[in-house]
């Protein structure tokens, strides 16, 4: 694995890839590697047959300074991953590569980025905007990978490359999870083993709530039955919704359709995570 911080000498690199009729296939992380970044790694080594990661703790996208400062960083045990599962070149860049002291683009995805995530991160997808499309640019993969745990971010990022005309494919990747069931996440790292099985009550509220749907009650039984296992609880909900994949709308009536997704987040202590679950799928 060639490990870079250089734009230059990336596109050196898959200049010389395309060149040869290689397809390059591309995973952009914050690091702290774990089983669901690598499968996506393993998702571009399937596809791809050369397959570039990234990793970049991005300011612009964090709200919360707190939370920037907390971010987990592991880059050699997340280097030897990478080396390990297929990963052909690692883009490391320093702040200054990606910023260089500027600042001044914003994105607004419109409504899709008031609701949900946009709603409680204000700034949040502007700044996933922003570092994504450089990160395309300097890359120009042919298929790039996201996951399904942020869903919403998969949603911008798609809108993000069809209205830029970005020459790429988006292929999305299901969720990896703990055996109980916990979203795999690199904020996990900040949770001792009680925090870790409290966590568990973001699946198990999705599990509950898709039964109930699925068996034909209505969405406000289903909202009441998650506050319900939120009462009493450690874990604190920011917010439980109903929506469709593709504007993220709240589904009301109609909501028994296979783009009906259900999405939650919420705190343990202070760190934020988030889930989601389609109706009829994972
Ligand atoms: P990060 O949180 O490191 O996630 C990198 C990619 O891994 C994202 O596409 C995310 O959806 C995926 N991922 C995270 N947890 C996963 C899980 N349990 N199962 C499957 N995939 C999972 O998302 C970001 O970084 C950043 O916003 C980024 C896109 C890199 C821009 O800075």
């Amino acid at each position: 694995m060639v490990t870079t911080g250089s734009i230059a000498e990336i596109q050196a690199l898959i200049t010389q890839f395309k060149s040869e009729g290689k397809k390059i296939g591309f995973v952009p992380t914050m690091g702290a590697l774990h089983e669901g970044h690598l499968s996506l790694v393993s998702a571009a080594r399937e596809k791809a047959d050369i397959v570039v990661c990234s990793i970049y703790v991005n300011p612009t996208q964090f709200n919360n300074q707190d939370d920037l400062k907390k971010y987990p960083r592991n880059i050699d045990t997340d280097k030897s991953l990478l080396g390990k599962n297929g990963c052909d070149i690692l883009f490391l860049p320093s702040d200054e590569v990606m910023y260089a002291g500027r600042n001044t683009i914003s994105f607004d995805f419109g409504d899709l980025n008031k609701l949900m995530e946009g709603r409680y991160r204000p700034g949040h997808f502007s700044g996933v905007g922003l570092i994504v499309s450089k990160l395309f640019n300097i890359v120009l993969p042919n298929y790039a990978f996201f996951g399904q745990k942020d869903l919403q971010q998969l949603t911008i990022i798609k809108k993000l490359v069809e209205e830029l005309f970005f020459n790429l494919d988006v292929i999305t990747v299901p969720i990896k999870r703990e055996p109980h069931g916990l979203a795999m996440s690199s904020r996990n790292e900040r949770l001792n083993q009680k925090e870790r099985e409290e966590a568990n009550i973001f699946y198990n509220a999705l599990i509950e709530a898709k039964s109930i749907l699925t068996k034909g009650e209505s969405v406000s039984e289903a909202n009441e039955k998650v506050k319900a296992l939120f009462e009493d609880h450690k874990a604190q909900l920011e917010y439980f919704e109903i929506v469709s994949d593709h504007d993220l709308l709240p589904k009301t009536k109609n909501y028994l359709e296979p783009d009906t997704v259900l999405c939650i987040a919420g705190f343990i202590g202070d760190v934020r995570l988030i889930d989601n679950m389609y109706l009829y799928g994972n």
